[in-house]
Parts: C-alpha cells; sequence; structure tokens
C-alpha cells in the first residue's frame, strides 16, 4: 500500500506525493471577484503540496455569493489567476480550480442578484455580505429552460481556468451549494426531470461533469462530494443509496479524481451523526479517491494504508502550514490555525505562517 509520500498520478499529471491542499475560501481577491498578488504568494508558498485545489471560485455573477472570492467568468480573473498559477508552477507546484455556483446561499445584496436553486427553498442560518451577516432569502426554482445556461456557464468557467494555467478543474458538487441543491431531496423537490429519482437528481451533476469532460477532458475534471449528513441545511433521505449511485456514474465518466469532505461525530469543521459513505463509494468508484476532513499524519496514512483512499486532502492545516508535507517527512510540530484571518483580506494570517525551515534554521 502506498504512503502519503508516494507519487500518484492523477489525469495526466504527476503529483510527488498524497497531501492535497482542500480547497480554502480566503477572501483575498478584489470586490470583483480579480485575484491579487498576494494570492500567487499564498498559493506558491503551499507548491509542495501533491496537488493543490484552489479556493471555491464563482463561474458567475449568479453563482457567487461570497464577499472578495474569486471569479472566472471574465478576462480580468483570467488574467490575474495567470498570475496565481504561474507562480504555483514556477515553485515546482500544480493546482486545480474548484468551480462554485452557490446556489441559494448567494445573498441578493452582494450583485443584486436574486438567488437561484433547485426549489424554492431558503437556506438556515445568516449570509456572508458586505454589510456583515444578514438572512438568507428564499431562492427561486431555475426553469428547466435556464438549466442549459447554467451549464454553459460551467463550461465557460472551466475553459477560463484552463485558459488561466490551471491543470484542471473541481466542480464543486458539496457543501450545500447548487449541484448538491439538486442532489439531495432535502432541497430537491422538483418533479420534472431533475427531482425525484435519484437519476433525475444526479442529472445535472452528471450533465455538468459530461460538459467539463468534453470541454477540458476527463483527465482535468474533478468533483468534490459531501455525502454524509447536513451541509447548510442540504440533506437526503437515503443518502447511502445516493451518493454510491452519484459515484459510479463519476466512475463511468472516468474524472480524474473524487474528492469526499465527511466529517465525523466529533468534527472540528462540521460535525455528522451519520458515518461516512465513503466505504460504499470507494467500491463503486475505481479511480482516484481523496478523503477529507480532521485528518492528520497518521490517521491519513491509516486510510492510506487501509486502502480506504488514495491521497488525503488537508484543509486547516495546510492554511497554516504551507511547507505540510515537510513537516510530516520530519516530525515538525504544526503551527495552529488562526480563525479570526479565516476570511480577512490582507496578508496576516495567510501568507505570514513561518515555514519549519525558518523554524529549525
Ligand atoms: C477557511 C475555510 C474555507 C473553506 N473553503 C472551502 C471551499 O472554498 N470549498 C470547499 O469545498 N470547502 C471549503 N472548506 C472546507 C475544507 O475544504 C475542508 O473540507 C475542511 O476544512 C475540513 O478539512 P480539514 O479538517 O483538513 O480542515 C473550507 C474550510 C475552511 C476552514
Amino acid at each position: 500500500m502506498p504512503t502519503l509520500f508516494d507519487p500518484i498520478t492523477v489525469g495526466g499529471l504527476t503529483c510527488p506525493n498524497r497531501i492535497w491542499m482542500a480547497p480554502l475560501t480566503r477572501g483575498r481577491s478584489t470586490r470583483d471577484h480579480v485575484p491579487t498578488d498576494l494570492m500567487a504568494t499564498y498559493y506558491a508558498q503551499r507548491a509542495s503540496a501533491g496537488l493543490i485545489i484552489s479556493e471555491a471560485t464563482g463561474i458567475s455573477v449568479e453563482g457567487s455569493g461570497w464577499p472578495f472570492a474569486g471569479g472566472l467568468w471574465g478576462a480580468e480573473h483570467v488574467a490575474h489567476w495567470k498570475t496565481v498559477t504561474d507562480a504555483v508552477h514556477a515553485a515546482g507546484g500544480r493546482i486545480f480550480a474548484q468551480l462554485w455556483h452557490m446556489g441559494r446561499i448567494v445573498h441578493p445584496s452582494l450583485h443584486g442578484v436574486h438567488p437561484v436553486s433547485a426549489s424554492a427553498t431558503t437556506a438556515p442560518g445568516k449570509a456572508h455580505t458586505y454589510d456583515g451577516k444578514q438572512p438568507y432569502v428564499e431562492a427561486r426554482a431555475l426553469a428547466i429552460e435556464e438549466i442549459p445556461r447554467v451549464i454553459r456557464e460551467y463550461v465557460a468557467a472551466a475553459r477560463n481556468a484552463i485558459e488561466a494555467g490551471f491543470d484542471g478543474v473541481q466542480l464543486h458538487a458539496a457543501n450545500g451549494y447548487l449541484i448538491d441543491q439538486f442532489l439531495r431531496d432535502g432541497s430537491n423537490h422538483r418533479t420534472d426531470d431533475y427531482g425525484g429519482s435519484i437519476e433525475n437528481r444526479t442529472r445535472l451533476l452528471r450533465e455538468v461533469t459530461e460538459a467539463l469532460i468534453a470541454a477540458v477532458g476527463a483527465n482535468r475534471t474533478a468533483v468534490r462530494l459531501s455525502p454524509n449528513g447536513d451541509s447548510q441545511g442540504v440533506d437526503d433521505s437515503a443518502q447511502t443509496a445516493l451518493f454510491p449511485a452519484a459515484a459510479e456514474l463519476l466512475d463511468a465518466l472516468g474524472i480524474a479524481f473524487l474528492e469526499l469532505r465527511e466529517p465525523g461525530p466529533n468534527g472540528t469543521f462540521g460535525k455528522s451523526d451519520r458515518p461516512p459513505v465513503a466505504p460504499l463509494i470507494r467500491k463503486v468508484f475505481k479511480g482516484v479517491l481523496v478523503l477529507n476532513s480532521d485528518y492528520g499524519l497518521e490517521s491519513g496514512q491509516a486510510a492510506l494504508a487501509a486502502g480506504a483512499a488514495d491521497a488525503i486532502s488537508y484543509g486547516r492545516k495546510f492554511l497554516a502550514n504551507p511547507d505540510l508535507p515537510y513537516r510530516f517527512a520530519e516530525g515538525i510540530a504544526l503551527n495552529p490555525d488562526d480563525q479570526k484571518t479565516w476570511y480577512s483580506q490582507g496578508a496576516e494570517g495567510y501568507v505570514t505562517y513561518p515555514l519549519a525551515s525558518a523554524i529549525v534554521g
């Protein structure tokens, strides 16, 4: 069985290790969702990850609802992401872009656009906006005639990502955002071809993934799912039937990798009272499977040794430890992450975490 330090081939890429960086929204773009030079520094610092999965990046104005998050729908976005990917490649790294449509999690105050979803539902809690936290509003259900337009926007963003120098794209189908809102029956009450049966609720996932593959190739198309339990009010009554079916269709499409975010009962970034679906997914998804949430060096290694995963993605540990693979390899203590600076603007808590090489001299 491989170790975390063994290389792995993903699509056309050779990743030097299986210690990957999970997607992390950090709010360091401009108000127009244009990446900044600071982001090039941040991602280049983390280039020793086997693979970096970028922060969630908006595919359209309609799909973007996070203050200062990056976008991928305009020429300016492409030009500035190119600075980021160039910096990562120059530092010897690899980076996929996570493609994001937030669906009902978008707050209309961001861009004056009303949120859309599978059905007319309202997310629980409050949205992050430029004017502080505000209650979510009820989304409008996407008309069936609008779905091809949304798929085209995913495709355009994927093409832009490749033009901007990304090595591939990851469809964000997790964490209660648009694709997840269609997948699960708690938020999808449609009675047309996109609602009801599992085949219908996985239709948007399949159609978007097929379109991404047609546009940029299967070896450059990945997907993230969050099967076990509630995410931002999105949940399913039969997750052990739904998610293996979704994984099976993704397997048939031959995607580059599938990443699963599945918190445990004592999770420190979300908790779930339901067991991970990953063991069932492992049986039907034969491609590269990446597991996430609360992993450390030993638990990540154990998952690989047990054959449960091919790589592990680390979120907060990579946020606070730019040289995480080096620290794991040398057994060096990890910097704790500072939650206050997760989404703050500026350099502090973003590019200021110390490298172990600086500490050990
Ligand atoms: C600050 C922060 C931002 C995040 N942003 C994203 C994101 O943009 N896309 C995504 O799929 N998950 C996002 N997540 C979830 C992480 O990818 C990951 O699933 C979570 O941190 C659990 O992994 P960890 O225990 O290794 O940190 C975010 C988590 C944190 C802490």
